[in-house]
């Protein structure tokens, strides 16, 4: 049985008030969440020390939103995964669409980062969604499925025993059109599928949790699917009662 997962990525947004604040309700609010569901938060690089010291002793993981593929080095800017475990991240967000589109990150250095992540000791989320162009294409599976093999091709099926995957289709992310649980589900089997035919036990067991335009009144029907194990939620992660909300629809 996996558990579920619901993770908030706050992405570019808040001042460490605000943060102050939207992690204050969140904790003394975690009580209310399942034991049995996994809640993580990604703020930004800049407030990862802050979130970490005020995280002690609750449920909630800390996760970052990207790191460097490269190992400590000269590369004024970035993030190592290195320096995320040292803070106390676990999880990392790679490849999110945001940054495939905007920052040109191609599938190839997704696969970088997620090979880094894992010699780090980080749990990669590794994102793939098809844009709205491509879905009314029909070309859905295989733009998912080839940013998927990118991925396997690299680490090698037994990595993904570690990884997990976000589902999060372009058309709905930030937008409020959210898939259907009918159209979220189809993919996350197909991408079950694609895994089983290299290895049962891990397609079994890999996490697949959905992003785009999770909110409170529709996360329990995504969550009920077979195949949806949970959500990576933007928008709705910085209201602390939408996002308690979103985790308790998961337990
Ligand atoms: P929204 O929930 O704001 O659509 O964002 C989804 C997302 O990009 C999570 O990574």
């Amino acid at each position: 049985m996996r558990r579920k997962l619901v993770v908030g990525n706050w992405k570019m947004h808040g001042n460490r008030a605000q943060v102050t604040e939207l992690l204050q309700e969140l904790i003394s609010s975690a009580t209310q969440i399942s034991q049995g569901v996994d809640v993580g938060v990604c703020p930004s690089f800049v407030h990862l020390g802050l979130v970490k010291d005020q995280l002690a002793g609750s449920k909630l993981i800390l996760g970052a939103q990207d790191l460097n593929e490269q190992p400590e080095s000269a590369v004024t800017g970035e993030v190592a995964g290195s320096m995320l475990f040292d803070l106390g991240v676990r999880y990392v967000i790679v490849g999110h669409s945001e940054r495939r589109e905007k920052l040109k990150e191609s599938d190839d250095l997704i696969a970088d980062k997620l090979v880094s992540a894992q010699v780090n000791g980080l749990t990669p989320i590794l994102c793939i969604g098809e844009s709205l162009e491509q879905r009314q294409g029909g070309v859905t599976e295989e733009t998912v499925v080839g940013q998927l093999n990118v991925a396997v091709d690299k680490v090698g099926i037994r990595a993904f025993n570690d990884v997990i995957i976000a589902y999060e289709p372009v058309w709905a992310i930030g937008t409020g059109h959210t898939a259907t649980p009918e159209q979220a589900q189809e993919v996350h089997r197909l991408l079950r599928d694609h895994l089983a035919e290299l290895s049962a036990a891990v397609a079994e067991a890999v996490r697949i949790i959905y992003g785009g335009s999770v909110k409170a009144d529709n996360a329990k029907e995504l969550f009920r699917s077979a195949d949806i194990d949970g959500g990576l939620v933007g928008a709705a992660s910085l209201k602390a009662e939408e996002f308690i909300s979103i985790c308790k629809s998961a337990g």
